[in-house]
């Protein structure tokens, strides 16, 4: 009998891991996997693979390895600008919606059970309607964080960001942990469930109002995150809130949900389902008008007066038109690449026109509008290339590129805020979007916010040697990518940071 695990076996194991739990682990966790085969195949890997293959979704030996294979990071208020946007703006829009019924909350992946216990102490403060205005389910597939969530008790360390005020509120101390009110603690519904599966009682149509999934997707592989946004979608009475971790992102999974930003936070809003009244227009904008801040002038131009030069991405959809069901002809081929070349030329009309000339299929492809957006901006005609930006967002509510143009139009205009906020909304939607995290520290330390500057300035550094060359191509300005680094370093050295 061979103790080792083979890395054969490894594998299989980590096939039947993202199967039965979505759980994702990549070259350098293999040595923790073969270590928690191991552990529970007791000597045998082969037949414990075979066991676990053959045993029904839910049964004893997953609910073991979740223990093992989970991470179970968390605590109270954790991301507290979400908090924030859920008591001020989900819970009103969900309690008027539901007329006098309960708004129904589920935190999806709850571990200990610190996010549902917030929720539910923040529709306490925040709730005019008393405690039986909200119910809270939380799932989890790790019976020991259950456990521990059932229990109530907890370390300093998990209330660390929980005010003394609030702390004396709703908790006792119990030796060195503090145990959470009685009422609080009953009004959670805990139960141990799979998000990785089909589940016809927890996934029913329009069974919650709001939903937490929260740092649980992130080690999910990307096709069991997109079934299981599916699956919340699904769920989510229309008009419903999802919160997630503040580094996930819907882009790329899903196109059931408007991105919604307040807060200093992004969350999504479930769409209607077809046929239904549009949600009011106005239904992004925060019902607190009194705190917004107001846009800031400068008398220094904005840094960018162009945006892009070439896209190869562009390129590619002219030269290869990779959208099955979109292949464009072959004159409009040639169009979209003379298209591109005027650009590049900085002939900014002849580009139009011939993106005009384009047929109606084609002209209304995103990465065509996103080129078409980019010719207007630079041609100076803001106004216009807001109007093809917001036809884009309507075709793909999560391009990041559409925010960003958007972004140029705004600070052009003279606009820093809503130029700030739309930047903060393409960084959001592509972490790894350099010029957007590089336009936002510049944009903070004009705006006097040194400190959060020079964080983004930093990340901006870091991200722009990895920048996709195509990226920087088209929305780096015609700038270089050594130039751009040049800039963030001397802005970094500017506000005293060492880069
Ligand atoms: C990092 S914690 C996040 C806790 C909380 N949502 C937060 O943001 O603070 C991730 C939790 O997701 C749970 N989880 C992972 N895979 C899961 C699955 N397939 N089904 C249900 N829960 C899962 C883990 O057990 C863990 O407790």
């Amino acid at each position: 009998m061979n103790l080792d695990p083979t890395s054969t076996q490894v594998a299989q194991f980590r096939d039947l891991i993202v199967e039965r739990l979505g759980l994702q682990f990549d070259e350098t966790k293999l040595g923790n996997l073969a270590r928690v085969l191991a552990l529970h195949a007791g000597g045998d890997s082969a037949a414990f693979i075979a066991r676990l293959a053959a045993a029904p979704a839910p049964c004893e030996a997953l609910h073991r390895l979740a223990v093992d294979l989970t991470v179970t990071e968390t605590y109270f208020y954790r991301n507290i600008e979400q908090i924030r946007a859920f008591a001020e703006v989900a819970l009103p829009a969900c309690w008027q919606a539901r007329e006098g019924l309960p708004v129904r909350v589920l935190s999806a992946g709850c571990a200990s059970g610190e996010e549902p216990y917030t929720l539910a102490i923040t529709a306490r403060e925040a709730g005019p309607l008393g405690a039986g205005s909200v119910e809270i389910r939380a799932v989890d597939a790790n019976p020991a964080m259950l456990a521990k969530a059932a229990r109530a008790r907890y370390s300093a360390w998990s209330l660390r960001e929980v005010s003394p005020a609030m702390r004396a509120r709703w908790f006792s101390g119990e030796g060195e942990l503090y145990a959470l009110n009685d009422s609080v603690r009953r009004s959670v519904r805990f139960d141990q469930r799979n998000l990785a599966q089909d589940d016809d009682e927890l996934w029913a149509p329009g069974s919650y109002d709001i939903v937490f999934c929260r740092n649980v997707l992130m080690y999910f592989s990307p096709a069991q995150a997109q079934a299981a946004v599916a699956r919340i979608a699904g769920a989510l009475a229309p008009g419903g809130y999802l919160f997630m971790g503040h580094a996930e992102t819907l882009r790329g999974l899903s196109h059931d949900f408007h991105l919604c930003h307040t807060h200093a936070t992004f969350y999504y809003r479930r769409k209607l389902y077809a046929g239904q009244a549009p949600l009011p227009a106005d239904f992004n904008q925060p019902p607190w008008n009194g705190v917004q801040t107001r846009p800031v002038l400068f008398d220094d131009p904005a840094w960018v007066d162009v945006i892009a030069r070439a896209a190869q991405r562009i390129d590619t959809l002219a030269v290869a038109a990779p959208r099955a069901g979109a292949m464009p002809s072959a004159p409009a081929q040639a169009d979209l690449h003379h298209a591109l070349t005027c650009l590049h030329n900085e002939q900014f009309e002849q580009s139009l026109a011939l993106i005009d000339k384009l047929p109606q299929q084609h002209a209304d492809d995103p990465d065509v509008l996103l080129l078409k957006a980019i010719s207007l901006s630079q041609s100076g005609a803001l106004a216009t290339a807001q109007n093809v930006c917001h036809q884009l967002l309507a075709r793909d509510e999560l391009n990041a590129g559409a925010q960003y143009v958007l972004a140029l139009c705004h600070e052009e205009g003279g606009d820093s805020g809503a130029a700030l906020a739309h930047y903060r909304s393409a960084a959001y939607l592509d972490p790894g979007f350099a010029l957007a995290r590089l336009h936002i520290g510049l944009l903070e330390r004009r705006m006097g916010d040194a400190e959060a500057a020079r964080r983004d300035l930093a990340q901006a550094l870091i991200l722009l040697q990895h920048e996709e060359a195509s990226r920087l191509l088209l929305f780096g300005g015609g700038f270089p990518r050594s130039a751009l680094v040049g800039l963030c370093r001397a802005e970094l050295a500017a506000l005293g940071a060492a880069p």
